[in-house]
């Protein structure tokens, strides 16, 4: 396997601290807890971690407000804990990569608090400040973008919330600040980062006014409210323009290629990932981000064989102008959306109860099998479930709070109908802890302890690690299992795809190539049996890699393909 980076064969596991494993009892996940799955990470089979932000934090976006860049949050551990987690990580082959939030720090970081002391403190010109709010741009977390501060009397911008306000990248002091927290974690030895919101480090020079006719306060509640097809279209419309000038702007490549170079000066083949769904972030294929998640490929409500061919046929083309080597990246969930397993069977005909394990199994197999480097969420090998908090003083996403404060207060929404729409939006619903046994709190935490965030009940009915281990045909064990295979076979890490059977709705088949290895996928996504026939590729036999079908052997000729089956196979 040579020429090819231990990041494009790997596949990731996010875990986001706050919910992964509670190791000290308060409720809270930490890297004791962390420490102590190692092994169970291991066993899974994944290659690398991405931590969600560990930082010291005020906790208004769960850690993606920080302020320190170069240490942990208390309630997570201590540098120590840190590294002992690293190393432990590193001694059992596993990569570690960090969160590195660029856009933005916490208000309550020290070079905020220094740069509203004054107008002309030496930090004065490290956020974006202004005398009067320059135009109607809005915050997609909490209404305007431009806040007033007291103290410097002045306004400054902020994309998220108030509470996050954005660097000042022009100021050459600012790179210089951040390459420093970069290079901190460098030297300690992880493997990368993951780069946050990256297409909103730069605003438009014009400061062009959004055309939408409305705030967001509107935006989000005619999003709530649209039905009709012609409804559901503006919306989407009006989310792209409101926020149009604010993202993707010039100067993103260029900081992308800076901060390239200093990870080039480390051994390792350390690794980027952004955050974007451009990919025009590779760069030359070298000389930017490693890799750009490929969101265009979950923004659906139902995977079907016709979309996901059309993204591989798109996405792979976009890489293709890059270069030769440009690497995709996967992935069907994170901490921001719905999960998994609840956003693509909720759409299906039949929903989520009757179908969702064989979804859940198809949706692992398409991810593990394309090629790219594939992501998987925490949580996500249970087959956990979005859980909605409808009692709003239990939500912890501010960007819901804030929401559900306006609905109440300004537009004196009854409070249960306000919680309802807060819940469905919030992102806490897919953010809840880790479900690790059939215990109270789902042994995330002890029973006296309170978790942050409820725990989904449904960890009883078997949506847990400990019973999950246990049965040889729960969906962990289809993760080991599959992880395995990927592991095993060269031509699902490196190889070429093609897609054959172009024309089938109902499953997906397409062949990944190695010069010694060709794997054939199918996956049925429907209810039919089919017979298939993949004689005429010029293979004449073939020999299952991986099948959920009831027989193993099957004929190149005559292939049994039972309803929602999986069928990979290598071929000769
Ligand atoms: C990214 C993170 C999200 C966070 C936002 C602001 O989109 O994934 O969780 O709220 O950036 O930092």
């Amino acid at each position: 396997m040579t020429g090819f980076k231990w990041w494009q064969k790997a596949v990731f596991y996010q875990i986001y601290p706050r919910s992964f494993a509670d190791g000290n009892g308060d409720g809270i996940g930490d890297f004791k807890g962390m420490n102590e799955k190692l092994t169970y990470l291991k066993d899974l089979g994944v290659d690398a971690l991405w931590i969600s932000p560990h930082f010291p934090s005020p906790m208004f976006d769960c850690g993606y407000d920080i302020s320190d860049y170069e240490n942990v949050a208390p309630e997570y551990g201590t540098l120590g804990e840190f590294k002992t987690f690293l190393d432990g990580a590193h001694a059992l082959g596993l990569h570690v990569i960090l969160d590195l939030v660029l856009n933005h720090t916490s208000d309550q970081h020290p070079w905020f608090l220094e740069s509203r002391s004054s107008r002309n403190n030496p930090k004065a010109d490290w956020y974006v400040w202004v005398d009067t709010p320059l135009n109607n741009w809005q915050s997609c977390f909490d209404g305007p973008a431009w806040t007033y501060d007291p103290e410097r009397a002045q306004y400054y911008y902020h994309y998220f919330m108030k509470q996050q306000p954005d660097l000042n990248w022009h100021n050459p002091a600012v790179h210089q600040a951040m390459w420093g927290a970069a290079r901190f974690w460098l030297d300690m030895g992880v493997d990368g980062f993951r780069l946050d919101a990256i297409g909103t480090i730069f605003e438009n020079p014009m400061l062009t006014p959004h055309p939408v006719p409305m705030d967001l306060t509107g935006l989000r509640h005619f999003s709530d409210t649209a039905r009709s097809p012609a409804e559901r279209s503006l919306v989407e419309q009006y989310w792209r323009e409101m926020f149009k000038y604010q993202l993707g702007q010039p100067g993103i490549h260029e900081l992308m290629k800076e901060l390239r170079s200093i990870l080039n000066e480390y051994d390792g083949d350390r690794v980027l990932v952004g955050e974007d769904d451009d990919v025009t972030y590779q760069g030359d294929g070298d000389d930017e981000l490693s890799l750009v998640f490929n969101f265009p490929l979950m923004r659906t409500d139902l995977l079907t064989p016709g979309w996901i061919r059309k993204n591989q046929e798109e996405r792979l083309a976009a890489l293709g102008k890059i270069s030769p080597g440009a690497w995709a990246c996967n992935t069907l969930g994170n901490h921001d959306c719905s999960r998994v397993y609840t956003r693509y069977s909720a759409a299906q005909p039949g929903g989520k109860t009757s179908l969702g394990t064989h979804l859940a199994r198809l949706n692992l197999a398409v991810i593990l099998t394309l090629r790219g480097t594939p992501f998987l969420y925490n949580g996500e090998e249970l087959g956990m479930t979005d859980y909605l908090i409808q009692d709003a003083s239990r939500l912890r996403d501010t960007m819901a709070t804030w929401y559900y404060d306006r609905l109440v207060n300004d537009m004196t929404m009854d409070s249960l109908q306000a919680g309802r729409l807060a819940a469905a939006m919030s992102r806490d619903k897919n953010r809840t802890p880790m479900q690790w046994r059939n215990a109270p709190n789902g042994g995330f935490c002890p029973p006296q302890a309170t978790p942050w965030l409820p725990v989904n009940p449904d960890y009883a009915g078997g949506v847990n690690v400990q019973q999950q281990e246990e049965d040889p045909v729960s969906l962990l064990n289809f993760y080991r299992r599959l992880l395995r295979v990927r592991k095993e076979n060269p031509a699902l890490k490196e190889g070429d795809y093609r897609p054959i059977h172009q024309k089938e709705e109902k499953y997906l088949a397409f062949l990944r190539s190695t010069r010694s290895q060709v794997i054939l996928v199918v996956l049925n996504y429907s209810g039919r049996r089919f017979s298939l026939d993949f004689t005429d590729m010029g293979f004449h036999s073939a020999r299952t890699v991986f099948s959920t079908l009831a027989s193993s052997h099957q004929s190149l000729g005559n292939v049994s393909l039972e309803p929602f089956g999986i069928w990979i196979a290598e071929l000769k």
